[in-house]
């Protein structure tokens, strides 16, 4: 009998338990998806211990812990090091064990789309240089990447993920309007800020006048299925990818982490998808 669960504060509306309860109908094993908020009050501390006690197998880690929790964590794997934040925790013979599925789980999802991306050297532009991109750029180090540049509003943003490289990967920080005005150069754009999600779904972070045809567009934005950015990808010959899959991918790793078995996604897009748009 597995015990997972999902520590954050608010906790609403989580798609996890859906995720993991497929996941475990799936490959056959019993178990539940618990959600546990900590309010800002409580230590994590105790709350690790509590859930270690209960017999949890594992869980996630939201908004706001997930580098708060860290100093609580006994074994943090080197990637999850490298990006400063933890998203799934196993507990095992009494030590926690830290990772970060979120960047491999969008990588994950992007390759499951378009399967031959990193077949040849591709030059990969970021858009954005929040948490989300911190862990898509840590991904993308492992991959045949020529380059993976990041335009930000804020410069020195993507300065401090580009320290990230210890691959000698070329990776430029660019303005938002140098991003717009050199797009053509690049064969991956990946939006990676909440720019263009509801209530402001009208917004686009950059104009894609100047994209190449046949460019792949993904958008971690899933509040529309389809962002603005994303249509107008469309509208210029793009080929898209919707970010909604990437919940999907980083739930598929963090299971994997706690039970040693590989659940399918699958149909499971498509439904995630109809979930999403509340139908
Ligand atoms: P997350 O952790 O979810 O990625 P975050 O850390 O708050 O969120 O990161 C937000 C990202 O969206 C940043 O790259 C931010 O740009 P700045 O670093 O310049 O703040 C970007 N962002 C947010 N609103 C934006 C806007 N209106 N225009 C351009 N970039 C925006």
């Amino acid at each position: 009998m597995y015990t997972f669960g999902l520590i954050g504060y608010p906790i609403a509306h989580s798609l996890s338990p859906w995720i993991h309860t497929t996941f475990l109908e799936q490959v056959q094993l019993e178990g539940t998806y618990e959600l546990f908020e900590v309010a800002p009050e409580e230590s994590l501390q105790e709350t690790l211990g509590d859930l270690m006690k209960k017999g949890v197998t594992g869980c996630n880690v939201t908004v706001p812990y997930k580098e708060k929790i860290m100093p609580y964590i006994d074994m943090i794997d080197e990637d999850a090091q490298r990006i400063g934040a933890i998203n799934t925790i196993v507990f095992k013979d009494g030590q926690t064990y830290g990772y970060n599925t979120d960047g491999k789980g969008y990588v994950r999802s992007l390759e499951s789309r378009f399967p031959d991306v990193f077949a040849k050297d591709v030059r990969v532009l970021m858009l954005g240089a929040g948490g989300a991109a911190r862990g898509i750029y840590s991904a993308l180090l492992d991959k045949n990447c020529q380059e993976i540049s990041i335009a930000n509003r804020t410069l020195q943003s993507a300065e401090d993920i580009i320290q990230m490289n210890d691959k000698g990967i070329t990776s430029n920080r660019l303005t938002l309007k140098e991003a717009e005005d050199n797009i053509a150069a690049y064969d991956v754009v990946i939006q990676t800020t909440s720019v263009g999600m509801k209530p402001h779904e009208d917004t686009s972070i950059i104009s894609l006048k100047n994209i190449r045809k046949g460019t792949i567009v993904s958008d971690i934005v899933y509040q529309p299925i389809e962002t603005t950015f994303l249509t107008e990808a469309k509208s210029l010959g793009c080929q898209i990818h919707y970010g909604h899959t990437m919940l999907l991918y980083q739930a598929q790793f963090a299971f994997e982490l706690w039970t040693n078995t590989h659940p399918l996604i699958g149909s499971m897009d498509e439904k995630l998808q109809q979930i999403l748009e509340g139908n």
